[in-house]
C-alpha cells in the first residue's frame, strides 16, 4: 500500500522562483520569506517521501484558454518545466509514476470523479516553485511526482467540497495500491490576493489566518468556504486555497500541525505555508 504521511500546503508565487534562480534569496525583501522554510527542508529531508503527489495550478501555461479541464491528472514518465516567458525555469526534470498515476486514474475515475488523464504536460510555477520552497536548489528532485492540476483560473472552478471529497478518493487509491511506497501530498496556490482591477493588492491576513486554522482543526467547516466569500474576502485569485482542501481531504481527520509561516509581502501576496503530520 503507498502510505499518505503528511501534507504540505505552500504557496507558489512565481517571483520566488525568479528570486531562488537568480541568487537573490539573502536579500532584506526575501529573507524572511526564505526563513520560515528552513525547518521545512529539514523536515522534509527527514520524511524522504518515495511520491509527492501535488495539487497546482496551471496558469494558461500548459493550457491555453482553449481548454481548461477541471482535474487534470499527470500520469507521464516526465513532466518538462514550462517557458513561463522568460524561459523555463533552470529547475530538474520532474519525474512521474505513470503505474501510481495510472492506478490513482483508475480507482478516483470509478469512484465518480471524472479526471481528465495528462499523458504530456508542461508544469508551470505552481508546481516546480513548491518544489523548490521544499526541496531548495538539487540537481535531480528527490521524489517522483505525480501532478493534479486543478483548474482556477476560470469560472467555475471547483467547489472546496468537491476539492476535499476528491481528496478522500485520491487516498483511498493509494491505499489500494499494491507496492509499499511513502506519499506526501501538497497544496498549493495563495494565499489572499488579487492580481488585476480596482482591489488589486488585496491582502487580508485575518482570512489567511482563519483559512489556516480551520484547515488543521475544522476541516469540514472550511471546505464550506464558498466561492463568493473566497472572491470578496481573498481576492480574485485567493480561489487558489480551494486547492490546499485536496491535500486535506487526502489526510485523516485529525493531524497534528508541526510549522506554520506566513509573511507579508511576496510579491503582490502573503506567502502562507504549513505543515500538517497524519497522527
Ligand atoms: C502572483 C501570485 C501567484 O500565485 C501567481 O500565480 C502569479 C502572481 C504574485 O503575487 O505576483
Ligand atoms: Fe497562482
Amino acid at each position: 500500500m503507498a502510505r499518505i504521511t503528511a501534507g504540505v500546503g505552500s504557496s507558489h508565487v512565481p517571483a520566488i522562483g525568479v528570486a531562488m534562480d537568480t541568487g537573490k534569496t539573502g536579500e532584506p525583501y526575501w529573507q524572511p520569506v526564505f526563513a520560515g522554510y528552513e525547518a521545512s527542508r529539514a523536515w522534509m529531508k527527514e520524511q524522504d517521501p518515495d511520491v509527492i503527489f501535488l495539487v497546482y495550478n496551471d496558469h494558461c501555461t500548459a493550457f491555453s484558454a482553449e481548454v481548461i479541464p477541471t482535474f487534470a491528472l499527470g500520469c507521464a514518465a516526465e513532466f518538462e518545466p514550462a517557458d513561463e516567458g522568460w524561459g523555463p525555469r533552470p529547475v530538474p526534470v520532474v519525474k512521474g509514476h505513470p503505474k501510481l498515476a495510472s492506478h490513482i486514474a483508475q480507482s478516483v475515475i470509478l469512484d465518480e470523479f471524472d479526471l481528465t488523464i495528462m499523458n504530456q504536460m508542461e508544469v508551470d510555477h505552481g508546481l516546480t516553485v513548491p518544489l523548490s520552497l521544499m526541496y531548495g536548489e538539487v540537481d535531480a528532485w528527490p521524489a517522483q511526482v505525480i501532478p493534479l492540476c486543478v483548474n482556477v483560473v476560470q469560472y467555475p472552478p471547483p467547489t472546496g467540497n468537491r476539492c476535499y471529497n476528491l481528496g478522500k478518493a485520491v487516498r483511498k487509491a493509494f491505499e489500494s495500491y499494491e507496492d509499499d511506497l511513502k506519499v506526501v501530498v501538497f497544496g498549493t496556490g495563495g494565499m489572499s490576493h488579487q492580481l488585476q482591477a480596482q482591489r488589486a493588492g488585496l491582502i487580508n491576513p485575518e482570512f489567511d489566518t482563519r483559512f489556516l486554522d480551520l484547515l488543521t482543526e475544522d476541516p469540514v467547516a472550511g471546505s464550506q468556504i464558498s466561492h463568493v466569500e473566497y472572491l470578496r474576502e481573498s481576492g480574485s485569485e485567493g480561489i487558489e486555497m480551494v486547492m490546499w482542501y485536496v491535500m486535506r481531504g487526502a489526510l485523516n481527520d485529525n493531524v497534528r500541525e508541526v510549522h506554520r509561516h506566513y509573511h507579508i509581502p511576496a510579491s503582490n501576496t502573503a506567502v502562507g505555508h504549513i505543515i500538517l503530520e497524519n497522527v
